[in-house]
C-alpha cells in the first residue's frame, strides 16, 4: 500500500509535528508529509520542516480580507498536495463549515484534556482549576465545534497535587507524542470507520 499523504496545520512550536516525523522516520508511521501550513511566520514548526526538507508555507489570516478566503489557500495547498488527512498539530484557529465540508471526515485534532472535559484553551489550567485528578490528551475527527468531534483515542495522565500548568502539560505532551502517529497511523491503515459520533477501531 502506498503512503498516506499528510497535511500538518500548526501554529506554534511543532513538538507533534516533529514525532511524527521521527516515527515516520523510524518506519514506526506509514506515512508521508506532503505540505506544512502555518498561519505564524515565525513559527518553530516551518524551520522543523525547513531543516527536514518538508514542502512548507506560511499562509496568514491577515492576508486575506475573508476567514472563507483564507480558508480557500489553506485547502488549495492542501488539494495541491494530494493531501489525504489532515493534521491539525497545535493549529490555534477555529475553522468553519465550509473548510470542513471540503474535507469529511479526514480532519484529525489533538487536544491536550480527556475531552469533553475542558475544551478551548489553557486545557491544563482548566483542569488544575477545576480540582482534577487525572487529565490526558484526546484525538479526534474535527467537526464544526471547538473539540467536540468523534473521538479516536484518548490517554490519561494522572495530576499531581503541586502540578502547575507547565508542569502537567510536560507529563501530556509525552503521550500525546506517542499517542497521535498511533492515531494517524490507525486511519493510513483505513482501520477507523466513523459511525455517528463513535469511531470504531477495526481490527
Ligand atoms: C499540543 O498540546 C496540542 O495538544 C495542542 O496544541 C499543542 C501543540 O504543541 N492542540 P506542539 O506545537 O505540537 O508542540
Amino acid at each position: 500500500m502506498s503512503e498516506t499523504v499528510l497535511g500538518i496545520l500548526a501554529s506554534g512550536r511543532g513538538s507533534n509535528m516533529q514525532s511524527i516525523l521521527n516515527n515516520i522516520s523510524s518506519g514506526r508511521l506509514h506515512a508521508k508529509i506532503g505540505i506544512v501550513i502555518s498561519d505564524h511566520a515565525n513559527a518553530k514548526v516551518l524551520e522543523i520542516a525547513a531543516v527536514a526538507g518538508i514542502p512548507a508555507v506560511c499562509i496568514e489570516r491577515k492576508n486575506f480580507a475573508t476567514k472563507q478566503e483564507f480558508e480557500a489557500a489553506i485547502a488549495a495547498e492542501i488539494v495541491n498536495h494530494e493531501v489525504q488527512l489532515v493534521v491539525l498539530a497545535g493549529f490555534m484557529r477555529i475553522l468553519s463549515g465550509y473548510f470542513i465540508g471540503l474535507f469529511p471526515g479526514r480532519i484529525m485534532n489533538i487536544h491536550p484534556s480527556l475531552l469533553p472535559a475542558f475544551p478551548g484553551l489553557n486545557a491544563h489550567s482548566q483542569a488544575l482549576t477545576y480540582g482534577a485528578k487525572v487529565s490526558g490528551c484526546t484525538i479526534h475527527f474535527v467537526d464544526e465545534g471547538v473539540d467536540t468531534g468523534p473521538i479516536i483515542m484518548q490517554q490519561a495522565v494522572e495530576v499531581l497535587p503541586d502540578d502547575t500548568p507547565d508542569s502537567l502539560a510536560e507529563r501530556i505532551i509525552k503521550v500525546e507524542h506517542a499517542l497521535y502517529s498511533k492515531a494517524i497511523g490507525l486511519y493510513c491503515d483505513q482501520r477507523l470507520s466513523i459511525e455517528g459520533r463513535n469511531v470504531k477501531i477495526i481490527e
